[in-house]
Parts: C-alpha cells; sequence; structure tokens
C-alpha cells in the first residue's frame, strides 16, 4: 500500500481494558474514551465484580468520571468464580447488564485468587453461556507452577482450551492478549466461535526487552512477553486481514510504587496512546489497509454489536507521550512508551 501521511477510520473499541476503580479509574478512564467508543471492562478489581448488580454499580463508578457527554459506553464483564450463579448471570447478560463472562484460572495472574480452580466446576455455567450466546473471555494459561512460565499460554491450549471448544462447541470464546506462534495457529485453524485480543505491547516488546540494559519492570506483564519469532508471528496475525484477530490493549495500570517493587506488578499500562502505537504497527508492517478491520470492525462483528458511528483520523505527525500520569496520592503510572515520541496522532 502507497505511505499515507493521514487516514481515517471507524471510531475503534478497546476489547480488553483495565479500568480500575477509584482515584486510578478518574486517571485513566479518560484516556480510553478519548480513543475508543466502547471498552469491554475487565472485573478482577480487589473485590471482583460476580454479580450483575455489581456490574451496574461499576458501571456507574465508570459514567460518574466520563460524562455521558463523552459518548462511551463501558461494556462489563462477569468474572467467575467456582460459585458463580448462572441464574444471575444470564438474565444479566439477556437484561445488558453484562457482555460477556471472564475466566481467570485462579492464581493466574492480578486479582485472580478468586478465580475459577477448576473447569469442571463451572460446566454448567458454561452451558447456559453457550446456550445463551454469552461470550466467554478466557486468560489463556495454565497455574501449574511446574510449566515454566513461557509455556504456559501453550500448555494451556492443549490441556484446557481445545478440550473447552470440544465440550461447548457453540460456545463464543475470545482468548484474551495471546502472545505465542501457538495460539496464533489454534486460532487461525480453530473454529468459527473462536477468536483472540492481541496487545499493542505483545506486537512490539520481546522477552529480552524486559531486560534490556537491567531489568524493566513496566514491561512485565502476564502472560509474559515471548521470544520474538512470537512477536512476529502475532503482527502477521493482525495484518493478516484474518476477522478473528481483534484489538485489546489490556491496558493495565499499577502505581509506579507497585511495580518498581521487590516483587512487582503484573501489567502494562498503555492506554495513553495505545491507538497510535497500534498505528505504527500497522504502518511498520505496510498494513495500514487492515488496520480498520482489526481495531473496528472484527470486534464488533463477532460479539455481534454494532459497528461505531463516528470516526477518528490519525496523522503521521510527531506527538510526546508523557513520562507519567498522575494517579492521586502522590502516585504516578508509567505509561507505555513513557516520555518517547510517537510516529502517529490521533487528531480528533
Ligand atoms: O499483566 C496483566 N495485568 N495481566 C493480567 O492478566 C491482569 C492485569 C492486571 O489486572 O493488572
Ligand atoms: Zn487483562
Amino acid at each position: 500500500m502507497a505511505k499515507t501521511n493521514e487516514f481515517t477510520l471507524i471510531r475503534p473499541d478497546d476489547w480488553h481494558v483495565h479500568l480500575r476503580d477509584g482515584d486510578m479509574l478518574k486517571a485513566v478512564a479518560p484516556l480510553t474514551a478519548r480513543q475508543f467508543a466502547r471498552a469491554i471492562v475487565m472485573p478482577n478489581l480487589e473485590t471482583p465484580i460476580t454479580t450483575a448488580s455489581a456490574a451496574e454499580a461499576y458501571k456507574e463508578r465508570i459514567m460518574a468520571v466520563l460524562g455521558e457527554k463523552s459518548g462511551f459506553t463501558p461494556l462489563m464483564t462477569c468474572y467467575l468464580t467456582d460459585d458463580t450463579d448462572p441464574d444471575d448471570l444470564i438474565p444479566g447478560f439477556e437484561l445488558g447488564a453484562f457482555t460477556a463472562a471472564k475466566l481467570y484460572p485462579a492464581g493466574a495472574t492480578t486479582h485472580s485468587t478468586g478465580g475459577v480452580t477448576d473447569i469442571a466446576r463451572i460446566e454448567g455455567v458454561l452451558g447456559r453461556m453457550e446456550k445463551a450466546g454469552m461470550p466467554l473471555l478466557v486468560h489463556g494459561e495454565v497455574t501449574d507452577p511446574d510449566i515454566d512460565i513461557f509455556d504456559r499460554e501453550a500448555v494451556f491450549i492443549e490441556r484446557t482450551l481445545a478440550p473447552l471448544l470440544e465440550r461447548f462447541p457453540g460456545l463464543k470464546v475470545v482468548f484474551e492478549h495471546i502472545t505465542t506462534s501457538d495460539a496464533v495457529d489454534f486460532v487461525s485453524s480453530g473454529p468459527q466461535t473462536l477468536a483472540a485480543t492481541v496487545t499493542v505491547h505483545h506486537l512490539m516488546i520481546n522477552r529480552s526487552d524486559m531486560f534490556k540494559g537491567g531489568l524493566r519492570p513496566h514491561l512485565y506483564c502476564l502472560p509474559v512477553a515471548k521470544r520474538d519469532s512470537h512477536r512476529l508471528a502475532l503482527r502477521k496475525a493482525v495484518t493478516s486481514g484474518n476477522a478473528k484477530f481483534f484489538l485489546g490493549t489490556d491496558s493495565a495500570p499499577h502505581a509506579v510504587s507497585a511495580k518498581e517493587a521487590d516483587c512487582g506488578c503484573a501489567g502494562v499500562f498503555s492506554a495513553a496512546s495505545a491507538l497510535e502505537l497500534y498505528a505504527q504497527v500497522f504502518d511498520d508492517e505496510d498494513a495500514l489497509d487492515k488496520f480498520e478491520a482489526f481495531a473496528s470492525l472484527n470486534g464488533p462483528a463477532f460479539y455481534g454489536l454494532p459497528v461505531n458511528e463516528g470516526r477518528v483520523t490519525l496523522k503521521k505527525t510527531e506527538s510526546g507521550l508523557p513520562a507519567a500520569v498522575e494517579v492521586g496520592g502522590g502516585e504516578t503510572v508509567k505509561p507505555f512508551h513513557a516520555g518517547e515520541a510517537l510516529a502517529w496522532t490521533l487528531v480528533d
């Protein structure tokens, strides 16, 4: 495709974001709403969102920060536990309190201790979701400490995801934030009920970047970045035009003090500039003509939601990214690519 210096696309959505709560919510939600019309809001708060009424209350807190004029719509998710009540979940989906439900294998990541200990325990819930057409969003890593951390996604496919798809052939499943060529292959060759989100950081960094010149805690997230061949497979997948892949930032802010710590939290905070960075990836791959499908069309098609009405424009002019974003209480969060220049800028 000929090089362009400006392009317009249908206003995109972020199909995976952590907006948190309280002061952090106030600091980060406007950054997401600046770029995206809707976002799938992850439910792993300190007290996870496990009921429809909790989701409605959380949605109200988000909208109290953003205001109706923002035009932003948070799409709420339910945090599945061993005790999820299908008689709350399914009506919650049918009445619009939930858009999807998230499976965190217990212990896999931040605030996942209350997650599902064994898929067998939620068989009944999954059957009801399959019938209702409610999407299941999956954090795809095994938690077995004997499995090397770099292998946990690939092993999850074999041990958990493949059997799950066989058992529930009608269930819509989003394999979240995929990081491996194994996942790319599995999704590409899988059924139409299976799709995946891809983060911008996994398109831009590999595992060596986490150790470049020293330990880089702000590049540590889960699933952890893998070797470069995997990053290249992800770039190929998102620019291939395959509608099974769509945008999900997994922007996961943690205060700098929690990242730069003896036991630092997992999460890359990309919400400040995600769309611009994705555009850079697609431009570097000479695939800007595939960007709108990835950012604005494939997600709604999979979820069965309408495409957004507005449009946004990106320009190839350099702009700066802040070194830090204030989050109250004297704390800051450090954006992905903090202090660096962006090649593309969102102009309206
Ligand atoms: O790096 C991550 N951070 N991965 C997750 O799955 C959760 C997220 C968070 O909530 O901080
Ligand atoms: Zn996440």
